[in-house]
């Protein structure tokens, strides 16, 4: 059976391309793999956080990861930090990454902006995510398109250990659908939908109300030709909006273009915000439950105590084949 791993981070709130691009798969890779999710608190250190803020969004991504329909008695779930072996994986891969393959790192040059005053951590980021995939040794990563390049570094870093030190590391594969890797901006359909964008009418957070999401769909950013037609060059808003539609309700695309034939964005948009609404609200129901309930922190014990086997055993071929003496027992 084939090993998965993939991590969302805790920060901001979780929305629809994070969803389409990565959960919603989860969910469905579940019953295929022996899968590893995680909660990336770690990674959400990378900009400063308000303490109370990070323990509280940490919980809600794993209680959402239950609510989305993840089963933990076929998935390992776990939060990042509560397996040592990943901080200790990332410098012995710190030593094996090289500088010039971080600074090509495109998401570090944006969110960096050059400036001197941002943290070694969001320079070393893509490291990190590298030992959350390889001590797993997964063989494949579901992930959104904005992770490919991320993925890429993880694969090298594992040929040049592999290399260097003798074979220890699986090398992971992207796994990036076809379509839904990258959901756009409902208030800029040029740019993906993003948990930093400025302005909430950016995104549908999964656990946005009814009225809210109704709200944002209708603003949604179009064009003025008020024809349903997939061009995503030439007509990104109703062509995002079409992927969205697609995606949550299993009828193609070409069929919707066919079934909207005619009608203008009011009504399709009045009809995508209720495909939305309904499959939101389910969601947004065992989230409640699921808060109140103490099942989510029985799940991340278990799996922080799997997750702990599985990554130790890596982390100990990895100690042994770079010369690291065994601690004395
Ligand atoms: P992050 O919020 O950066 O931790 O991302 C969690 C997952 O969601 C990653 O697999 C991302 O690639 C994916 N993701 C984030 N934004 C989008 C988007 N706009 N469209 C599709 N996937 C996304
Ligand atoms: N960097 C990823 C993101 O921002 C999150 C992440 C961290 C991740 N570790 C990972 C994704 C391991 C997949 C596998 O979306």
């Amino acid at each position: 059976m084939k090993r998965i791993l993939s991590g969302i981070q805790p920060t901001g709130n979780l929305h629809l391309g994070n969803y389409l691009g990565a959960l919603k798969r989860f969910v469905q890779l579940q019953d295929e793999a022996d899968c590893y999710f995680c909660v990336v608190d770690l990674h959400a250190l990378t900009v400063p956080r308000d303490p109370a803020d990070l323990r509280d969004k940490t919980m809600e991504v794993a209680t959402l990861y239950l609510a989305a329909g993840l089963d933990p008695e076929k998935v390992t779930m776990f939060i990042q930090s509560h397996v040592r072996a990943h901080t200790e994986a990332s410098w012995m891969l710190e030593c094996v990454a090289r500088i010039g393959e971080l600074n090509r790192m495109t998401q570090f040059k944006e969110k960096g902006k050059g400036s001197d005053s941002v943290s070694v951590g969001l320079y070393t980021y893509p490291v990190l995510m590298a030992s959350d995939i390889l001590l797993y040794q997964a063989d494949a990563v579901p992930v959104g398109e904005d992770q490919k390049q991320h993925l890429e570094l993880s694969r090298d870093l594992a040929q040049r250990f592999n290399r260097e030190y003798g074979e220890v590391l699986t090398v992971p594969q992207p796994l990036i659908g076809e379509v839904g890797a990258r959901i756009m901006g409902l208030d800029n359909p040029e740019k993906k939908m993003s948990k930093s964008a400025g302005s909430p009418a950016n995104f549908i957070a999964l656990l946005d109300d009814p009225d809210t999401i109704v709200k944002k769909i209708k603003r949604a950013v179009t064009d003025s030709e008020n024809v349903i037609r997939y061009a995503p060059e030439e007509k990104p808003g109703i062509s995002n909006l079409l992927v969205i539609y697609s995606l949550l309700s299993g009828e193609s695309i070409p069929s919707l273009e066919q079934r909207y034939q005619g009608t203008g964005y009011g009504q399709f948009k009045r009809d995508l915000a209720e495909v939305v609404v309904d499959h939101l609200v389910p969601i947004q129901k065992r989230y409640r439950e699921l808060r109140q309930s103490g099942d989510v922190e029985r799940v991340l014990k278990a799996g922080a105590e799997q997750a702990s086997r599985v990554a130790e055993e890596t982390l100990t071929k990895m100690r042994d084949a770079m010369g690291l003496v065994p601690r004395m027992v």
